[in-house]
């Protein structure tokens, strides 16, 4: 089988993710590269649907493993229709989040325990984890701010949040970066959209060299 490479983009709230991999996405393209560009919870008809639920601010009742599941269950489908089917024709994957966003948000945030939240996921990627990850590290106190002052973001049920769920965030992902420290590399998201956006072309192009 052709074989592409899947690179996942993992982060806080404000840390500039989208914006930075819409340009590395921008800059593959003009080399030529065959390269495509998707995010989660979504990416495809079915798993938009689940991330309207998941994210919808009505849905305050929604039980922590139910909302583990249907992250899982949008993950599955995702990778089915739209992420495997471009590695086997050799696509570089860009994901803006993936599984270890599962591990930090419902593991760790919502205490379901990363091992736990991990497990449901082999289900669902069945063996298909990222050749790389990108973390892009940033005080979640820092990213909220840039959400507050950027006033062009729609909040959602996980903006919503305290702080204190925010900064359990970065704690999870602090954990899973030890649990996978070849696969996640961490960048420093504190700089300016182009500073950052520089540091993550670089660490993109020595995946792929
Ligand atoms: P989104 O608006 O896409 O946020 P961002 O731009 O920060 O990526 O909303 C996705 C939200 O879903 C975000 O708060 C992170 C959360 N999330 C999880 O809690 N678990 C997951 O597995 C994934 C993929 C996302």
């Amino acid at each position: 089988m052709a074989k592409g490479t899947f690179i996942t983009f993992e982060g806080p709230e404000g840390a500039g993710k989208t914006t930075v991999i819409k340009e590395i996405y921008r800059r593959l393209e003009q080399q030529g590269k065959h390269v495509v560009l998707t995010r989660e919870p979504g990416g495809i008809r079915i798993a938009e649907k689940i991330r309207t639920i998941i994210l919808d601010n009505d849905h305050e009742e929604m039980d922590g493993r139910t909302e583990a599941l249907l992250y899982a269950a949008a993950r599955r489908q995702h990778l089915t229709e739209k992420v495997v089917p471009a590695l086997v024709t050799g696509a570089i994957v860009l994901c803006d989040r993936f599984v270890d966003s599962s591990l930090a948000y419902q593991g760790y945030a919502r205490g379901l325990g990363i091992e736990e939240v991990l497990t449901i996921n082999e289900f669902a990627i069945d063996g298909l984890m990222p050749d790389h990850t990108i973390y892009f590290d940033l005080s979640p106190e820092v990213g909220l701010a840039r959400i507050a002052s950027s006033g062009n973001r729609e909040q959602n049920r996980l903006d919503n949040e305290t702080l204190k769920f925010h900064q359990d965030v970065a704690e999870g992902y602090r954990l899973v970066q030890l649990k996978f420290p070849e696969r996640i590399q961490p960048i420093d998201a504190s700089g300016s959209v182009e500073e950052v956006t520089e540091i993550v072309w670089e660490t993109v192009a020595s995946f792929i060299s």
